[in-house]
């Protein structure tokens, strides 16, 4: 296999380490006058490392005015006021606490309907390829071997689509949303060949709860069962891990 682990201690001090080679790519291509596009997850798992760029924003003067940042999934339906949605997520997390340029943030959306939707997906790919491709793609993983939301059966070649939410995948977000009947059933999410074509990918894993997929991700065969498993064909992919996460490895 060809990912590589590193393991911490704790969550902490990996997500700092994260954060700081996000720092150091957006500070090198600010030094040559270049954009840096970033690829962006939700869940708890990245939450460290939008708090530790904050703070080094304000504490540090980092600028985002280089960044242009791509989300890998939205709901669907999802409202981006909702406090549920990943666009109100991200807005708390880290967008408004940075100078990023609202206009260079991009997040699939979940208001889109009917034949919109196919020509919405279409764009947010044409988007990405326009801005140059993702840099730094940042990932975290779902129990089911999602990444972004392409769950069990998403296709290698997958570009940004609507995809079918796995229960286990909705029964993980049903206490967030007061009750799995609340949770939508779609979402709008990036492609495995959207992710796989970023230039550098990072996963978190945080916690024994990942302990099992995360084996199954790294040392498991390649398949479209475990979505996550296509990382180890990425040249540039690294594992950041806690003990907990790695304990069966
Ligand atoms: C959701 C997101 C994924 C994320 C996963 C794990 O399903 N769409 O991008 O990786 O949750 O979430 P957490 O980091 O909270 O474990």
């Amino acid at each position: 296999e060809k990912i590589h682990n590193i393991i911490f201690d704790n969550s902490a001090d990996g997500s700092a380490v994260v954060a700081k080679e996000i720092a150091d790519l957006i500070k090198e291509k600010q030094a040559k006058g270049e954009s840096c596009i970033l690829g962006l997850a939700t869940g708890s798992s990245p939450i460290r490392v939008y708090r530790e760029l904050v703070r080094m924003h304000q504490d540090e003067g980092l600028s985002f005015s280089n960044v242009i940042s791509f989300n890998l999934d939205e709901y669907l339906p999802m409202e981006k006021d909702n406090r549920q949605s990943y666009h109100y997520f991200m807005h708390e997390h880290l967008f408004n606490h940075i100078d990023i340029d609202p206009k260079n943030v991009n997040i699939p959306n979940g208001t889109v309907t009917g034949d919109a939707i196919i020509e919405h997906c279409l764009d947010y790919e044409r988007k990405i390829k326009e801005a140059g491709g993702l840099d730094f793609q940042l990932l975290g993983i779902g129990r089911t071997g999602h990444i972004g939301f392409n769950e069990p059966g998403s296709h290698h070649n997958s570009a940004t689509r609507v995809i079918t939410l796995d229960h286990i995948t909705r029964v993980d977000a049903a206490p967030a949303f007061l009750g799995i009947d609340n949770v939508p059933r779609r979402a709008i999410t990036m492609g495995i060949a959207t992710v796989m074509s970023a230039k550098r990918i990072v996963l978190l894993g945080w916690g024994p709860n990942k302990a099992d997929i995360i084996k199954k991700t790294v040392e498991g065969e390649i398949s479209s069962q475990v979505p996550a498993t296509y990382l180890q064909e990425h040249s540039n992919c690294t594992f950041v891990l806690d003990k907990g996460a790695a304990s069966e490895l």
